[in-house]
C-alpha cells in the first residue's frame, strides 16, 4: 500500500483577522436569505439598505458613460467635478465653505474610514466612540491595531455622547482621537449642534482628531444635523451616497479632511484603491439633480417610522428617539434575557428578520435588538403584525 501523500499545513491567518468579530447584522442577512430560497415569506427588517432603487438621473448618468466604453481609473483622489460637487453641496445645505481640494472620494465611507484611520492614527490609537455605536469601527480598529474606547450612551442621557463624558474618559487614559456619528445608528439621534461643538472644543483643546460620520445626513424626520465642520473646520467627516441617496451597491463616499492630510491619504490611496470606479463616480455626481425622487423616499421614511414606534409603543416596548437614520433601537428585555435569542426566534418562527444589540454594545446589546424601517410599507406593517403576535403566542423566557 502506497503512502498517503503528506499535505503540509495551511499556514495560519493572522492573529488580526481573530480580533475582527462577525457583523451580526449581515449574518442574519444571509440567514434570513437562506430561508427565503427555502420559500420562507421573510420580512426584512435588519439590514440598513433602502428599498428603493437608484434614483433615474445617476443611472441615466452612469448608462451613458458606460457606452462610451471608456471605463478607466480615475485620480486617485477622484473626479475632479465630483470633488467640486460635494464641496458645493457644503454650502448648498450648511452654509459651510469646504474647497474641493479637502474632498476625497471613497469606496463607500467604509473605504473612508480606512483612510481616515491610517492617516491620523498610529498603530495603539485610542479612539472614543458612542456604546451603542455602528459595530464596524470597532472592526476596523481592532485590524488595525487600535483601540474603541466605548463612552456608554443610554435613555437616562438621552442616547447622546457628551464631551464632558469623554473628557471624564481622557483623564484615565488619553485619548487620541473621537469618533461621532449623527444621526447614530442603530439609534437614530441627531446630535444638538451645541453637543457637537462642545466635542469639537475638547478635540481642540485636547489636540485629538475628530471624525464625524455623517453617512445618515438628509434623513431627518424634524431638525436636520449639522455637519462637525460647522462649529470644527479641522474636523474629519466621513459621509456617502449609501444611505440618503439609495446607492449602496455603487460603493462610493466621500471625506472632507484638513489641508494637511491630503497628500497623505492621496499616496494611501493610490496604493490601497488607485481609484474609486469611474462608473460610480458619474452617478454619484448626477444624484445631486435627484432630490425629488429622494426626497419622495424619505417621505416614505417618515410614514415608516410612525408605523414602527407607534406599534413598539402599543407593544409596551422602549425605542431610542430616531431622530433620523431609519432604525428602531428597542429594548426587547422584557421578553428575552437574550436578544440574539429574541433574533433567531423572531426569523425561525414569524419570518421576521432583525438585528440583535450585540452588534452595536458588546456590553448591553443582549437587552436590545435592532429594526429597521428602510424597507417598504408593507413590510414594517406586516413585520410589526408579526411581532404583534410572536409576543401574544411565544413564551421567550425559559
Ligand atoms: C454609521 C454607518 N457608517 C458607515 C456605514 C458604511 O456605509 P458605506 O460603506 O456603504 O458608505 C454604515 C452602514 O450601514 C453605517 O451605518
Amino acid at each position: 500500500m502506497s503512502a498517503l501523500p503528506v499535505v503540509p499545513p495551511t499556514p495560519a491567518p493572522s492573529r488580526r483577522t481573530a480580533r475582527v468579530a462577525p457583523f451580526l447584522a449581515m449574518d442574519v442577512l444571509s440567514a434570513a436569505r437562506a430561508k427565503a430560497r427555502q420559500g420562507a415569506d421573510i420580512m426584512h427588517m435588519e439590514i440598513g439598505q433602502p428599498s428603493a432603487p437608484t434614483p433615474r438621473r445617476p443611472l441615466e448618468a452612469a448608462r451613458a458613460a458606460m457606452a462610451s466604453g471608456q471605463i478607466g481609473y480615475t485620480e486617485a483622489l477622484g473626479l475632479p467635478s465630483l470633488r467640486e460637487r460635494i464641496a458645493r453641496s457644503y454650502q448648498e445645505l450648511y452654509g459651510v465653505s469646504v474647497g474641493a481640494e479637502r474632498v476625497i472620494i471613497t469606496t463607500g465611507s467604509s473605504g473612508g474610514f480606512l483612510l481616515a484611520f491610517l492617516a491620523a492614527f498610529e498603530t495603539g490609537a485610542r479612539i472614543a466612540c458612542a456604546c451603542p455605536g455602528y459595530p464596524a469601527y470597532r472592526n476596523i480598529f481592532n485590524a488595525l491595531e487600535m483601540e474603541t474606547v466605548d463612552i456608554p450612551v443610554g435613555a437616562e442621557g438621552g442616547w447622546s455622547m457628551t464631551a464632558a463624558a469623554i473628557a471624564a474618559e481622557s483623564r484615565l487614559r488619553p485619548l487620541d482621537g473621537v469618533l461621532a456619528m449623527s444621526p447614530s445608528n442603530p439609534t437614530g439621534v441627531i446630535a444638538r449642534p451645541n453637543e457637537l461643538a462642545d466635542i469639537g472644543a475638547l478635540c481642540r483643546e485636547q489636540g485629538l482628531w475628530l471624525i464625524s460620520d455623517e453617512i445618515y445626513h438628509g434623513l431627518h424626520y424634524g431638525a436636520p444635523a449639522s455637519t462637525a465642520l460647522a462649529t470644527a473646520p479641522d474636523a474629519i467627516v466621513v459621509n456617502s451616497f449609501s444611505k440618503y441617496y439609495c446607492m449602496t451597491g455603487w460603493r462610493i463616499g466621500w471625506l472632507v479632511v484638513p489641508p494637511a492630510l491630503v497628500r497623505p491619504i492621496e499616496r494611501l490611496a493610490q496604493s490601497l484603491f488607485i481609484s474609486t470606479p469611474f462608473l460610480s463616480q458619474v452617478a454619484a455626481e448626477a444624484a445631486f439633480d435627484a432630490v425629488d425622487e429622494l426626497e419622495a423616499v424619505r417621505a416614505g421614511y417618515a410614514r415608516n417610522r410612525e408605523i414602527v414606534l407607534n406599534a413598539l409603543a402599543d407593544l409596551g416596548l422602549d425605542a431610542a428617539p430616531a431622530d433620523g437614520a431609519f432604525y428602531a433601537y428597542v429594548d426587547v428585555s422584557r421578553h428575552a434575557a437574550d436578544s440574539m435569542d429574541f433574533c433567531r426566534r423572531f426569523l425561525d418562527e414569524a419570518g421576521v428578520a432583525i438585528t440583535p444589540g450585540a452588534d452595536f454594545d458588546p456590553h448591553l446589546g443582549a437587552r436590545f435588538a435592532r429594526f429597521s424601517f428602510a424597507g417598504s410599507q408593507e413590510t414594517c406593517v406586516e413585520g410589526m403584525a408579526r411581532l404583534k403576535t410572536f409576543l401574544q403566542t411565544a413564551s421567550l423566557r425559559a
